[in-house]
């Protein structure tokens, strides 16, 4: 299914990645730039959310059952919030999406050509996937670290069995950029702008390639319109545009 509008971006990963972490500063990241953001996750707070969740910790679901809880928490939120965002020309930064799907339902035996078919009837493809890549291990220690516990989705094999999957998923989709999530969150964070201003997708949004001529007063302004300006001479290589944008996202731009 085409986007309508906006910008779909992704993040996705096994547990304990820091997605969530992620999802946060380029949330931040993206107002800062003045454009409306929406924020969202799966599965969502609904009823097939709640179902989700609770059969995590008591009796799992069969693999279908589990397919068709995650579905259809997600018809409800492509309906009822992802598209309607997307045709107000909003960022749609969402903290899981189908991808998980397959890689999950994937390891418990689905398979992961059906599931994407099944998603993809209905669910619109996003601009950008970032898959934070983790080896399970670290992820659990990382998850259960934080207090949570493990639940039934968490088990070393299982999640070994979806990290192949969602690496699998960025060999064969070129919108699916894979990051190192073993590095600190700053660093995830600006290999993850570095990726998204290098690509033509930003100047998409509403309003944002207007902001670009004002004298940038923001440092993500500042790296945002180098990256226009090298996008647009010619005379650079592919490789020298890549390096000194590099370089200005180390160091701030103009200091
Ligand atoms: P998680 O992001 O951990 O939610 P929360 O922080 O609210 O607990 O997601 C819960 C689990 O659901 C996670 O282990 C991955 C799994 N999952 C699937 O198996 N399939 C899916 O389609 C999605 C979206 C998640």
């Amino acid at each position: 299914m085409a986007i309508p509008g906006g910008l779909l971006i992704a993040l996705e990963g096994i547990d304990g990645t820091g997605k969530s972490t992620q999802a946060a500063l380029l949330r931040d990241w993206l107002a800062g730039l003045g454009v409306e953001v929406l924020s969202t996750k799966e599965p969502t707070s609904g009823p097939w959310g709640k179902k989700i969740r609770d059969s995590a910790v008591s009796s799992r679901m069969s693999p279908q059952d589990e397919l068709h809880a995650f579905v259809s928490d997600r018809q409800e939120h492509v309906r009822d919030e992802i598209l309607p965002a997307l045709r107000r020309g909003a960022a749609v930064v969402i903290d899981r999406y189908y991808y998980s799907t397959v890689a999950y339902q994937g390891a418990r035996g689905l398979s992961k050509a059906d599931v994407l078919a099944a998603n993809r009837a209905f669910a619109p493809i996003p601009d950008v996937v970032f898959l934070f890549d983790l080896e399970p291990e670290a992820g659990l220690e990382r998850v259960t670290g934080r207090g949570q516990g493990k639940d039934l989705f968490e088990t070393v094999d299982e999640l070994s069995k979806a990290r192949e999957n969602f690496r699998w998923l960025a060999r064969t989709n070129q919108h699916v950029v894979q990051l190192d999530a073993a590095q600190a969150p700053a660093e995830v964070h600006r290999a993850l702008v570095s990726a998204l201003v290098r690509g033509p997708l930003l100047a998409r949004l509403p309003g944002l390639a207007a902001a670009l001529t004002v004298p940038p007063a923001n440092p993500a302004y500042a790296l945002l319109a180098l990256a226009v300006q090298l996008s647009a001479d010619a005379s650079l290589l592919p490789q020298e545009r890549a390096r000194r944008l590099w370089v200005a996202s180390v160091a701030p731009v103009g200091r």
